[in-house]
């Protein structure tokens, strides 16, 4: 598909110029912007909406945008993709993800899922396509959280290599850049590490003020791969059935909130600012522009001073919002279980 060569893309009068966006560089040398918009509607924003927002947010200055196919609305975001190309934005400028789906684990079911998004979003290459989660398991979008697959499995690394293998294969085959990992743990990614041809370019993993896992973002970072993190703000509008009463709301937090009366800024703009300056690849979602655009401002102004950024290190709560509870396996687990506590993979 011979991408249109237009004239230049116009950046809205009050956006920041993509030029002047940290970037992050991956193991294979490949800048990436170190910050994008999330596409995840948490079932309260549309598609329609939602393409919408990343049309909206091109024009402010994002160059790269979080997708997945259970999120529904690749083709909706694909409209918007191809507008954006026709209007003069040349694909190498922007950053494409997608995810592959947990039901989408089977050798014969990786290529084509992949070239369904790539369909849907109408490219012909993504940037990087990540495992969306380490479990092979279908269960229906928007189920409840204490619904089970009695199909559910627990991580089985030979089976995830027969998967990662067809992910290495997308990228010989140029339909991706790069290939990575979402919702790991260090001792899957040891495992991973020691047996891929090819290691994951990026870790997708939920990371806030309130759950830092500074381990595993040690981890991945010791091993060259870039921590893209999700629910950056603490994910206000997460799904209800995504809400437990023990959880924390990091813009409330009175530490953030003191930095952003401070800054005259939402204290969300101060969770974005302070994920891009330890390293991380925050992905915000809003639909909303001015929402989106302070984040991204955030990302280019004067950078927290060194007393904000450890009292921030300090508010640490370990407090995991998506906690996976869907995909455990067998009566009696915790969703703790998932995620390999004391460093050793659950056994089945
Ligand atoms: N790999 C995975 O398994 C995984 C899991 C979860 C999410 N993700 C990705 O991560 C993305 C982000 O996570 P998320 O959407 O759950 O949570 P989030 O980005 O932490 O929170 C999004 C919400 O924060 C509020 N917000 C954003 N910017 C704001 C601002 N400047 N001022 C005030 N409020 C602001 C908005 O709420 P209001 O609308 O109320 O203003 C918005 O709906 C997703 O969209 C998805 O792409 C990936």
């Amino acid at each position: 598909m011979a991408e249109p060569k237009s004239g230049s893309f116009t950046i809205a009068a009050d956006g920041v110029d993509p030029n002047t966006v940290p970037k992050r560089i991956l193991y294979t040398g490949t800048k990436m912007p170190a910050i994008g918009l999330g596409t995840f509607g948490s079932d309260r924003f549309s598609g329609e909406q939602i393409a919408e927002a990343v049309l909206g947010a091109a024009s402010v200055g994002y160059r790269h945008f979080d997708c997945a196919s259970v999120y529904g609305n690749e083709h909706l975001i694909g409209h918007s993709l191809r507008t954006l190309l026709k209007s003069g934005l040349y694909r190498d400028e922007i950053w494409v993800t997608s995810k592959l789906w947990n039901d989408k684990h089977g050798e014969k079911d990786v290529s084509a899922a992949c070239e369904k998004s790539l369909k849907d979003l109408q490219l012909d290459y993504l940037n990087l396509y990540l495992v969306h989660w380490p479990f092979p398991n279908y269960h229906a979008p928007g189920c409840d959280v204490a619904s089970r697959s009695p199909d559910a499995k627990p991580y089985i690394h030979e089976n995830f290599m027969k998967t990662w293998r067809r992910m290495e294969k997308l990228v010989d085959r140029g339909l991706v850049r790069h290939i990575g990992t979402s919702n790991m743990t260090v001792p899957k990614l040891k495992l991973l590490l020691r047996d891929a041809r090819l290691k994951p370019a990026c870790n997708e993993m939920e990371l806030h003020p309130h759950f830092q896992q500074p381990d595993l973002f040690k981890f991945v970072l010791d091993n060259g791969i870039q921590p893209i993190g999700f629910c950056p703000i603490g994910s206000p509008t997460r799904p209800d059935r995504d809400r437990t009463e023990t959880d924390t709301v990091d813009i409330q937090d009175p530490v953030i909130v003191g930095i952003a009366r401070r800054l005259g800024v939402h204290p969300a703009v101060v969770c974005v600012k302070w994920a891009v300056q330890c390293g991380q690849i925050p992905i915000p979602f809003s639909i909303y522009r001015n929402e989106y655009l302070s984040n991204l401002q955030g990302t280019v102004s004067p950078p927290l001073t060194g007393e904000d950024m450890k009292a921030i290190a300090g508010i640490d709560r370990n407090c995991r919002l998506i906690k996976g509870q869907v995909f455990l396996w067998k009566d009696g687990q915790s969703w703790e279980d998932l995620w390999d506590p004391g460093g050793r993979i659950t056994p089945p």
